[in-house]
């Protein structure tokens, strides 16, 4: 990075000044602020670890970054016809889905949501998969397709050692689930035998994969160069089209494949402590409040899940140190959990066009009726909150630029959080730009990896599988 690019940087990563009407209150909240500010020199430093990071873990060396190799070597044709399930677990629903395909396009789509309770969420394995596999039963027989036979492809958006193309280990849970028992057994298999014990459908589970992988393989109907799959949900993570030369883990046979889709797995960034010098005590306390603690460290900087707690742990530290809600007691505010990331996205929307309606709906939510200087450090820390995420975000996409080095490419992202934030987007263009000024890139939304994504995926499995017959 020249000077004059590390000064733009530094210029850009600005967040606007809080201006209160007590000065010497401003500069305590700002002050404490600080540490979830980057400087150039600290953004750079980030981005080589994580470059260093992929390098050890696409080289089978130990690595926060488990870059997991999915088998997808291939992006669909424009051939893939006929009907595909999609089963997706991992965000907040579970969803069954059947799709259509014809010629690579979806004409149709039946969705069915099913509701997950906190206690199969965080219960016993087995439980889990019967009732995922109740849920095929019923969603399958609904449809008046028991006695069909269905390629099913299995988005499981959880980290997992793959074998092969429909062998998923899971690693560890993630986001809101936390079964240990499934842990270190493949997930493709706990399906199988749960539909097996039913055996009321022919259901035939083909894929297993991503989100990201789905997102990006949806992504290149919509665009041919997309070469990275992002998801910005309730967890966070990426995919990319690695060289296949340069990946050291792949257990099947090799048949010439120039590329292959990694599932990075950048939610552990940091898990071996080689992120500790961003690690703030907000980060320590909503760590502490999460279902795994000391795991997903970046995720935790970033998902949906944990951007509204960052949010409020920040809040609670300035209420504590009296610099925030006064003359209130905001019991709600103090509670773990009780600050989602939509509020975040809410209160961001007022920075962006003016005013403080979305602010004091959101703290009327907590019973907290107060003053603009109170509703201005809202909006600055979730600014600041937001703005360290998209700047996170930012550094590994260009680090990945740089490595992919390709003419374009084209970054297909889905999930809930950045739909709705009101300025991930804008940060994430302008950081990634002045990050790998030399790459041309194109942000573009890819509605449904999951499911449609997960259809496409599907097809392409089967196409793999035809080819070796
Ligand atoms: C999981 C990833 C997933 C991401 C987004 C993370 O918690 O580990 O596998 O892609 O969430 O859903």
């Amino acid at each position: 990075m020249t000077a004059t690019e590390e000064r733009a940087l530094d210029d850009a990563i600005q967040v606007a000044p809080l201006v209160l009407r007590d000065a010497a209150k401003r500069q305590k909240v700002e002050d404490l602020l600080e540490q979830m500010r980057f400087s150039a020199a600290t953004v750079r430093k980030i981005q080589e670890i994580f470059v260093s990071e992929m390098e050890k873990g696409i080289h089978q060396q130990p690595s926060s970054l488990q870059m997991e190799n999915t088998y997808i070597p291939e992006l669909p044709d424009g051939t893939e016809s006929g009907l595909f399930l999609a089963l997706d677990l991992g965000g907040t629903y579970f969803r069954m889905i059947l799709l259509e395909l014809d010629m690579g396009r979806v004409v149709r789509e039946t969705v069915q949501k099913y509701d997950i309770s906190v206690e199969l969420r965080i219960g016993s394995g087995i439980r889990l998969f019967d009732y995922l596999a109740a849920c095929v039963s019923d969603f399958v027989i609904n449809q008046g397709l028991q006695d069909v036979e269905l390629p099913l492809g299995f988005t499981f958006s959880f980290p997992m050692n793959q074998h092969s193309l429909d062998v998923g280990v899971l690693t560890t849970w993630t986001k809101t689930f936390n079964c240990p028992d499934v842990v270190n057994k493949d997930a493709v298999k706990l399906l199988r035998d749960a539909l097996d014990r039913r055996g009321d459908t022919k259901v035939n589970v083909l894929v297993i994969l991503n989100d990201t992988t789905g997102t990006l393989v949806q992504g290149a109907t919509q665009d041919p160069d997309t070469a990275v799959g992002l998801i910005l949900g309730t967890g966070t993570n990426a995919c990319y089209f690695e060289r296949a030369d340069r990946v050291e883990h792949w257990e099947t046979e090799r048949h010439g494949e120039k590329e292959v889709i990694i599932d990075i797995e950048w939610g552990a960034f940091g898990d071996n402590g080689v992120l500790e010098f961003i690690k703030t005590d907000f980060d320590r306390e909503n760590d502490a409040n999460s279902l795994i603690i000391n795991s997903f460290t970046f995720e935790k900087y970033i998902g949906g899940k944990f951007l509204g707690e960052v949010v409020r742990v920040v809040l609670k530290q300035l209420y504590e140190k009296g610099l925030l809600f006064e003359s209130h007691n905001p019991t709600d505010l103090l509670t773990p959990g009780t600050l989602t990331s939509d509020l975040v996205s809410d209160v961001e929307s007022d920075t962006v066009h003016g005013g403080f309606e979305n602010t004091r709906k959101v703290l009327q939510k907590f019973g907290i009726t107060t003053e603009e200087d109170d509703m201005k450090i809202v909006q600055y820390v979730c600014e600041v909150v937001s703005n360290r995420a998209a700047l996170l975000i930012s550094i590994c996409l260009a680090a990945l630029l740089e490595r992919m080095n390709k003419k374009s490419a084209t970054i297909a992202v889905d999930g809930s959080l950045y739909k709705h934030h009101p300025r991930l987007k804008g940060w994430m263009n302008q950081y990634i730009s002045l990050l790998a000024p030399r790459h041309k890139f194109k942000l573009i939304g890819a509605e449904d990896g999951s499911g449609k994504g997960a259809a496409l995926v599907a097809a392409i499995a089967m196409r793999l599988k035809k080819r070796l017959e």
